[in-house]
């Protein structure tokens, strides 16, 4: 393994009922409070009803930002940012899935900066203090819950880039899998997808002794697969809802990669896809991670063969290590086809007009990937097999 450290402050408030932890985890902070939510799925379901109550209980004054999009905007992040220096809000609490939490990131670094805050999205400026912030989570799926990362979209220019710093980790989250019983069926499968992605990211990397973090990964990878199919016939199943919403955290939080430096490739081209076409990020992935690996098994086919026979448990009798790798690749498509994700670019629309925009996107910082660096040919490549 590639030497390294690892810290993560992330108080995780996980388990039914621990809605009950708000008050007294939100109190150490301050008493003017800012919740930011969504486009209404916490109204619908009753959860606004009841973080609103414990707040009042708690004689906290509240302001509200609703209306965070999914592949949240710059300007909205503004709109929080500006409610902040007004009001004097001491603390942030994100009601929501990824979306809502990056976006709330975002605030906290630029509710305490004069500036422009795309410049942290661009890295022109870092983040010299940030409000502190919680999270109460909706949706499993980004792991944004128990990491510094945000990825933000400014609509004006078309551009969709994540960035992070350790002063925008939530102070608290609370992880309550009846919280996520709502979340429709689409979403939960673009969840899975992301999660498992996140997983795949990780998997492919260089370091050599890396024994313990394969297991790791090749745990929680099985015990998605195995609860994924029987959790989208019964969405509201409170076992099945704690396996997944447990495996996303675990899946970027800092745990599965210490020791070496993930790819993140496909996120990278799945991250220029959505900036111009606004589609939902793990649908982008779907797509986009099987044509990636095919693309480049040839770097390192024990290790596709190895995912293939521990994950997919593919049987490596009488094939090739090359055969065993691509039968596994074969089989991941497979199994996110049948939950429904979707297989190809045309599901969006997207043909091959605007391919070399996205590629110019992909390639702002030049050529990206740490298991394997990719040019701009290697990018048009794996977009034009995804259409
Ligand atoms: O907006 P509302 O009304 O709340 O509805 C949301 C939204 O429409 C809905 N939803 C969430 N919880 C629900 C629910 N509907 C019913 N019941 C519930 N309990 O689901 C829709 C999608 O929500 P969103 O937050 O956008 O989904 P997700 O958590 O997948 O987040 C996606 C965003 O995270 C970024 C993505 O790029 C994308 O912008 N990512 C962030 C990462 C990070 N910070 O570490 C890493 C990821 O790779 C990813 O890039
Ligand atoms: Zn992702």
């Amino acid at each position: 393994m590639n030497a390294f450290s690892f810290y993560n402050p992330v108080k995780l408030i996980f388990g039914k009922g621990q809605l009950s932890k708000l008050k007294d985890e939100l109190s150490l902070y301050g008493k003017k409070v800012l919740i930011v939510y969504g486009g209404g799925s916490i109204k619908k379901n009753g959860l606004y009803e009841q973080v609103i109550s414990i707040l009042n209980e708690a004689n906290m004054e509240v302001f509200e930002l609703a209306g965070v999009e999914p592949n949240p905007r710059l300007s909205t992040a503004k709109k929080g940012a500006e409610i902040c220096k007004k009001e004097g809000i001491e603390v942030i609490l994100a009601v929501g899935g990824g979306s809502v939490i990056d976006c709330t990131k975002l605030i906290a670094a630029a509710a305490k900066y004069e500036g422009d805050p795309w410049d942290f999205v661009t890295k022109k400026a870092f983040p010299k203090e940030a409000l502190p912030f919680g999270s109460i989570l909706t949706l499993a799926a980004t792991g944004s819950e128990m990491n510094a990362g945000s990825v933000i979209t400014n609509e004006e220019t078309q551009e969709k880039y994540g960035w992070g710093h350790p002063l925008v980790y939530p102070k608290f989250s609370i992880l309550d899998p009846v919280n996520t019983y709502t979340v429709p069926l689409d979403q939960t499968v673009y969840g899975i997808v992301d999660m498992m992605s996140h997983m795949f990211e990780q998997y492919y990397n260089n370091a050599s002794n890396t024994p313990v973090q394969d297991e790791m990964i090749e745990g929680v990878l099985r015990s998605v697969i195995e609860a994924a199919p029987k959790l989208i016939e019964d969405l509201e199943n409170y076992e099945l809802r704690e396996t997944i919403l447990f495996a996303g955290t675990l899946g970027l939080n800092g745990f599965l990669q210490m020791g070496y430096a993930g790819d993140w490739a496909s996120h990278n081209i799945e991250h220029a896809v959505s900036a111009v076409y606004d589609i939902p990020h793990a649908g982008g992935l779907a797509i986009i991670f099987p044509r990636w690996m095919r693309h480049n098994v040839s770097v390192n086919p024990e290790r596709f063969a190895k995912l293939a026979t521990r994950v997919f448990h593919v049987n490596p009798e009488g094939k090739s290590v090359e055969e065993v790798a691509h039968e596994g690749i074969d089989r991941l498509a497979e199994f996110w086809a049948s939950l429904n994700a979707p297989t190809n670019l045309e599901h969006y629309n997207i043909d091959e007009s605007k391919i070399d925009l996205m590629v110019e996107k992909a390639m702002v910082n030049g050529e990206f990937g740490n298991f394997k660096k990719l040019n701009a040919e290697d990018t048009k490549a794996i977009l034009t097999a995804s259409l």
